[in-house]
């Protein structure tokens, strides 16, 4: 047995790495793909779990993080910069750590998840609260890097996707052909656009036979794709995706008309209810943006439109830790106030509810 070696030396054949390359990694990738009895049981489908929350940072970022931080050493670069949700910044930071260079992070003020803004913090990365949404963040970080010595690691930078194409050949390679369908969350579409090109490119090699259907869900307060325009103030509760203006808008409606794909827009409340489902029938604990994965397959089965049998993957990007507040909130909106109960076995086996041996 040996230990997993991360994405470059993985798919060393599969990406544009060199002897010149140095690999800045973390060990990323690998993540499992989980199957999914009860979501199986709820939609009639063979239901499987990406599980990306369990990259070193807790997201699949790292998959593009280790592409673009190694490439973006190779060019000589000694800082890099992005505009982020939080998750990105977290990998950003981890990776220039480990690399010895820095991290500028810009994210919205006040709009990131606690878990990942401390990440940023601890890897020591420059992080700056821009007092405006995401796109902002992105507008500028991008006039930075074209402006000043400082080179951009968001997906606009393709070794990004180029690094996260690599979950869909694990995919492929644990079901030995690629799903029928591919269920996963919309902001910038970077994700939507990796998994596109990795299946792709598995089909022109002959090691899979199919497509897959590129299902990609965004939040309902922030689906400019759905809608076709450009949402100027993105909400929702799913930090993550609150994004107003894809990046990679038009690779992913490539990738949707091909695949013969769909996007749709799910409510805060359905992504909070599969977020519930999720972690309480699966066991698996994610952030509320990863969770549209499960809202948009059990509307998509509810309505018919996937057929008994058909093997599903679901993609779930980020680990639930990273933003745990939701957790303790009930449906109906109140707060878990977990029991409290005296120093007696008696009494807790009593509120326990079990049987006198
Ligand atoms: N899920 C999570 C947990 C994310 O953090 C993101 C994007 C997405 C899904 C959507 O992926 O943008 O490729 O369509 N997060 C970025 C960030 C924007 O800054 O961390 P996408």
């Amino acid at each position: 047995s040996r230990q997993w070696r991360g994405v470059l030396r993985e798919y060393a054949d599969r990406l544009n790495v060199t002897d010149a390359t140095p690999v800045i990694t973390l060990g990323e990738g690998g993540t499992p793909l989980i199957p999914a009895p009860a979501l199986s049981a709820r939609t009639g489908a063979k239901v499987w779990v990406k599980f990306e929350g369990m990259n070193p940072t807790g997201s699949f970022k790292d998959r593009g993080m280790t592409m673009a931080i190694s490439k973006a050493v190779e060019a000589g670069a000694k800082a890099v910069i992005c505009a982020s949700t939080g998750n990105t910044s977290a990998s950003a930071a981890a990776y220039a750590a480990h690399a010895g260079i820095t991290a500028a992070v810009l994210v919205p003020e006040g709009k990131i998840a606690m878990g990942k803004l401390s990440q940023a913090v601890v890897h020591n990365g420059q992080l700056l609260q821009v007092q405006g949404n995401f796109d902002d963040c992105l507008d500028i970080a991008r006039d930075l890097a074209a402006n000043y010595p400082v080179h951009l690691v968001n997906s606009v930078n393709n070794d990004r996707i180029e690094g996260q194409k690599t979950a869909a050949f694990e995919v492929s390679e644990v079901l030995g052909d690629a799903p029928d369908f591919h269920f996963l969350p919309v902001g910038n579409a970077g994700n939507y656009s990796a998994y596109f090109r990795g299946y792709s490119e598995d089909l022109e090699r002959g090691t899979t036979t199919k497509l897959p259907r590129m299902f990609g869900f965004q939040a309902a307060g922030s689906a400019p794709i759905v809608l076709g325009h450009v949402v100027k103030n993105p909400e929702t509760i799913a930090s993550a995706i609150r994004i107003g203006n894809p990046a990679s808008w038009e690779l992913a409606l490539n990738a949707r008309e091909v695949s013969n794909g769909y996007f749709g827009a799910i409510t805060d409340e359905r992504i909070l209810e599969a977020y519930r489902i999720l972690a309480a029938e699966v066991g698996i604990f994610v952030e509320p943006a990863s969770a549209i994965s499960v809202a948009g397959l059990l509307e998509q089965a509810d309505a018919g439109n996937v057929p008994a049998g058909a093997t599903v993957v679901l993609t779930v990007t980020g680990h639930g830790l990273k933003d745990p507040q939701w957790a303790l909130q009930t449906a109906d909106g109140g707060t878990v106030q977990p029991t409290v109960v005296p120093v007696d076995t008696a009494e807790i086996a009593s509120v326990l509810g079990l049987a006198t041996a």
